[in-house]
């Protein structure tokens, strides 16, 4: 991260950084003497996010977790805690400690699942959602609150520094963090980054008035709204058009509220490639990688995911079952490993997809599998190394989620496979505007298309294979972590120096002029 640290730094030597995310930069690893460590968090969001923050040196607001509350001590609202992690990346991390209700209220009634699930069209309209008083309780008590708690510890970050404030807000927890601040920061620079889909203007009216009107007044305080897709940046503008009556622009993708213009952009998220390349040379991979050789088929099909039920975990099982009924010479060839964390286990609708995940891949391996082969290998860990030694071992990589901003394992796959795997990938997925070209598209709701494409997948000439992975691989090289950070920071620049000539929005193979210094 040195170039682009130094980079960073340069560009953004006038402003005083401060991200706002839920998630805290960090975990709590327990090691087995009892001393607690901190390792990197682990989701898209905290993989990007990491970088951004190390390289701008940002303060990190993020809130108090349950792992979390009882290993540290402290008070929300105190001073930023320096905290190392195992990999020696120092965060200094600023606490917002919500009461618990009001935690749970924001966050398993409305952020998980009611705004994830319309981001994601989760919801089965014709029975969900019910919403009533009690959902209109837990916006005022839970996510209107915390969003203050959240908004007054930025003012507070910013007003310790001197210089002008940089407000990097994240996803769909903090929707107004941006007009709570600029209350208070009339000057700041506010961008607000949604990591998730931005669904039509139509599947928002699943939400009441009140609340999707706050939400896009809440995000149209920021400067610069980012979003990973041009479906998603699309999708935006026509819902400040449609749903809010607003004036856009859909050419300079802007849109212009309370007097204010607003820049609506694109920046895919992605990976740190050189760093993943070093976690997937480590002992730790490397030894998970010599347990998976031991047991590992003629031919792996891998997915790892939590488990979300927009990660679609259900249909990819009943598209293998397909696929071995249609092609039983596969049988005892293959192995579908499946390496899934849970997630989000407050909420009932996770834990009842957990419960379902687990049966359909117990009957499956009933049905088909005999005493010396069981076609799906489940394993519910948490474990990164041994995730890093599957993509590593894969032959075809499943992503098909129903919807997804954009999906790091598809990018982190395809990055360190050394079989010159395949990928068979959800056309809904953020990252097929950058990868579709050259993966095996699906519409994730096609069971027995998704079977045809794992079994194209399976017999694909391994020159024609090899050939696309090294496609793949090159532009998640080109598009890497530094290009979404140097991307946002650029337009930031030349928000705050209109005189700057106004670059060509980023495409996706050729860099533009600043970012060929970052180019390594
Ligand atoms: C997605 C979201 C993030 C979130 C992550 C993990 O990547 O965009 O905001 O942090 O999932 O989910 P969790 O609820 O465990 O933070």
């Amino acid at each position: 991260m040195l170039a682009i640290e130094q980079y960073t730094r340069r560009l953004l030597k006038d402003f005083h950084p401060i991200v706002a995310a839920n998630r805290p930069p960090v975990d709590v690893a327990h090691e087995p003497a009892d001393r607690t460590r901190f390792v990197r968090g682990a989701g898209g969001l905290v993989t990007g996010l990491s970088g951004l923050a190390l390289a701008t040196g940002a303060v990190w607001v993020a809130s108090v977790r349950d792992g979390l509350e009882g290993e540290l001590e402290f008070d929300g609202g105190g001073e930023p805690m320096m905290l190392e992690t195992t990999d020696g990346s120092r965060f200094q991390v600023s606490w917002v400690n919500p009461p618990r209700l009001a935690y749970d209220l924001y966050y398993n009634t409305i952020a998980n699942p009611l705004l994830w699930f319309v981001q994601h069209y989760l919801w089965n309209l014709a029975e969900a959602p019910v919403l009533d008083d009690s959902t209109h309780l837990a916006w005022n008590e839970g996510y209107r609150r915390v969003n203050q708690m959240f908004a007054q510890q930025v003012v507070r970050e910013a007003r310790r520094g001197r210089k002008r404030p940089l407000v990097l807000s994240h996803d769909y927890h903090l929707y107004l963090v941006p007009r709570l601040v600029r209350r208070e920061l009339p000057d700041a620079v506010l961008q607000h980054f949604v990591h998730i889909p931005w669904p039509t203007p139509q599947y928002w009216k699943v939400l009441p008035s009140y609340m999707r009107e706050e939400i896009m007044d809440g995000l149209l305080a920021a400067d610069i709204i980012g979003l990973q897709t041009h479906s998603d940046v699309r999708n935006f503008l026509l819902t400040c058009e449609e749903n809010m009556g607003l004036p856009v622009d859909f050419r300079q993708q802007t849109a212009f509220y309370r007097g204010r213009t607003i820049w609506v952009r694109r920046y895919p998220i992605s990976i740190d490639v050189r760093e993943f390349e070093r976690t997937a040379a480590s002992p730790m991979v490397e030894r998970a990688e010599r347990e998976i050789l031991r047991w590992r088929p003629e031919q792996l099909i891998y997915r790892v995911d939590r488990m979300d039920l927009s990660k679609n975990i259900i249909r990819g099982f009943f598209a293998y079952e397909r696929l071995l009924h249609a092609h039983p010479e596969w049988r005892g060839r293959v192995v579908f490993w499946a390496l899934l964390q849970k997630t989000r286990q407050d909420v009932p609708q996770y834990r009842e997809y957990a419960r379902q995940v687990v049966q359909v891949a117990r009957v499956i391996n009933q049905r088909l599998g005999s005493d010396s082969w069981q076609p799906i290998r489940l394993e519910l860990r948490d474990d990164m190394s041994r995730a890093v030694a599957g993509y590593k071992q894969f032959d075809v990589l499943l992503v098909n989620p129903i919807y997804d901003g954009m999906n790091l394992v598809a990018k982190e796959g395809i990055t360190v496979n050394r079989r010159g795997g395949a990928l068979v990938l959800s056309e809904n997925a953020g990252t097929h505007e950058e990868l579709g070209e050259w993966a095996i598209t699906i519409n994730p709701f096609d069971v027995d298309a998704t079977a045809q494409a794992l079994h194209r997948a399976l017999l694909m000439d391994p020159v024609e294979r090899h050939a696309r992975a090294e496609k793949m691989r090159a532009v998640v090289q080109q598009n890497d972590v530094a290009r979404w950070i140097s991307a946002q920071l650029q337009d930031i620049r030349d928000l705050v120096e209109p005189s700057a000539a106004r670059r060509p929005e980023v495409g996706l193979h050729e860099p533009v002029p600043l970012e060929r210094e970052l180019l390594r």
